[in-house]
């Protein structure tokens, strides 16, 4: 866990530091800094330190945080005081567990080609309709500067299995923004060799974003077909995808992953198998959202998944996961708004995203219609998600703000 405050190293041992944050004491790992001595101010995400910062500015932003660190904390304790219904059991657990920090990523999404023809998703291969555009290196860049100036220490970069970026290009993209920004790099690009993550890796970034969709393997294979013809990173079913996830975190990697709920052929059994399967990779995020129907796909007549359903199953994650991040997902958002999204927190959720894609392209990134913050402006959109969660007593971990 991790604030977005910057903490002191009280202790070093090995790849471990001990940070400091007001008496609370928290791990990170330091192989992404260098020199790291005892005493330093730090800023860390996801369990990794990511910035060293002068004592000058370390007190600047601590003098600011200092009162609304403690007020959150109280106000999010009383919110979870005296639990009765499942919802309120569950955000009981995450408040003992996982204490009031909230992570808020940002996501850009750089390219919206895709080689697979996932049924449920609007930039499947077979949507001639859609406008399709990639981002290049200095564009990225930029996406991604413009994120970090306004705050943000985590990223996602995302993109449909664009055969374009191969592994050089892939390795050359973390390289140059890890050589220039100290952000928290996930990568959620879909199924590449192990030896391209391994260069992404070593290059610096250190998180996945991959579900495995489901973990029903028939519901599995007829929403992922493979032929004709054969996508061209897409080796295998939800076997070879599940042995991706597992190497992955075997790398070193933090996992996101997780799964749709409402896909054809689902039944209520496969969603508990599915959160099961999502703990047993060692997720460090849950990741799962309702499907949302496309008309340009070949589920457009599907119905989605309610609220109160949605809820019921963050509920149980959480009592069954106490110590796992579950993000509120923007598809849930896009079906049920903030106030859908804070029921969410309130039911056991604890993270969020944001979508800091360049705003030409936003809507481009087509997975769904409508999606939630396509039509917002980021710094409209960071208000609105900052306003909710010091509602709820929570603290953003991973956007830098000054309040
Ligand atoms: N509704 C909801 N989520 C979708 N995704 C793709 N299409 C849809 C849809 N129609 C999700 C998939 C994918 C993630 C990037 O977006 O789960 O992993």
């Amino acid at each position: 866990m991790c604030y977005a405050i910057p903490g002191k190293v009280a202790e070093i041992s090995g790849r471990v530091a001990t940070v400091d944050y007001f008496g609370e004491k928290r791990k990170a790992y330091i192989d992404l800094i260098e020199d790291l001595r005892i005493g330093d101010n730090v800023y860390a995400q996801g369990g990794f330190v990511i910035r060293k910062i002068g004592e000058e500015e370390a007190k600047e932003v601590l003098d600011t945080w200092r009162e609304l660190f403690f007020k959150l904390q109280e106000q999010d304790k009383k919110l979870a005081n005296n639990p009765q219904s499942l919802f309120e059991r569950a955000n009981a657990i995450r408040q003992k567990h996982q204490g009031n920090s909230c992570c808020v990523h940002g996501i850009i999404e750089f390219s919206n080609y895709c080689s697979c023809n996932c049924l449920y998703c609007g930039i499947r291969r077979d949507n001639k309709d859609l406008t399709r555009y990639r981002m290049e290196i200095p564009e990225i860049l930029a996406a991604v500067g413009e994120a970090v100036s306004l705050g943000f220490q985590a990223l996602v970069l995302q993109s449909g299995e664009d055969p374009y970026y191969d592994d050089d290009k892939f390795e050359a993209i973390v390289k140059e923004i890890r050589a220039r920004h100290p952000v928290l790099l996930f990568m959620s690009i879909g199924e590449r060799s192990i030896k391209a993550y391994q260069r992404m890796y070593n290059a610096g970034a250190r998180g996945v974003l991959l579900r495995f969709e489901t973990s029903n393997p028939e519901v599995y294979e007829k929403m992922k077909p493979k032929s004709p013809p054969a996508p061209i990173f897409q080796s295998g079913g939800l076997e070879t995808r599940l042995n991706l996830i597992r190497t992955l975190r075997e790398l070193g990697y933090l996992i996101v992953t997780g799964f749709l709920i409402g896909l054809p052929g689902q039944k209520s059994a496969d969603v508990m198998k599915d959160i099961k399967t999502t703990a047993s990779l060692g997720a460090e995020m849950f990741s799962f959202g309702p499907f949302v129907p496309h008309t340009a796909t070949p589920l457009a007549n599907t119905p989605t998944t309610d609220l109160s359903k949605m809820l019921k199953i963050i509920a149980r994650t959480r009592i069954m996961n106490p110590e796992a991040k579950i993000l509120v997902t923007t598809a849930l958002e896009t079906l049920y708004g903030l106030d859908g999204a804070s029921e969410a927190l309130m039911a056991g959720a604890n993270s969020l995203m944001i979508n800091v894609t360049p705003k030409k392209y936003r809507r481009l990134y087509d997975i769904y219609p409508k999606r939630f913050g396509s039509e917002m402006e980021t710094m409209e959109h960071i208000e609105k998600v900052i306003n909710l969660l010091q509602s709820l007593g929570r603290a953003p971990t991973d956007l830098n703000v000054q309040t």
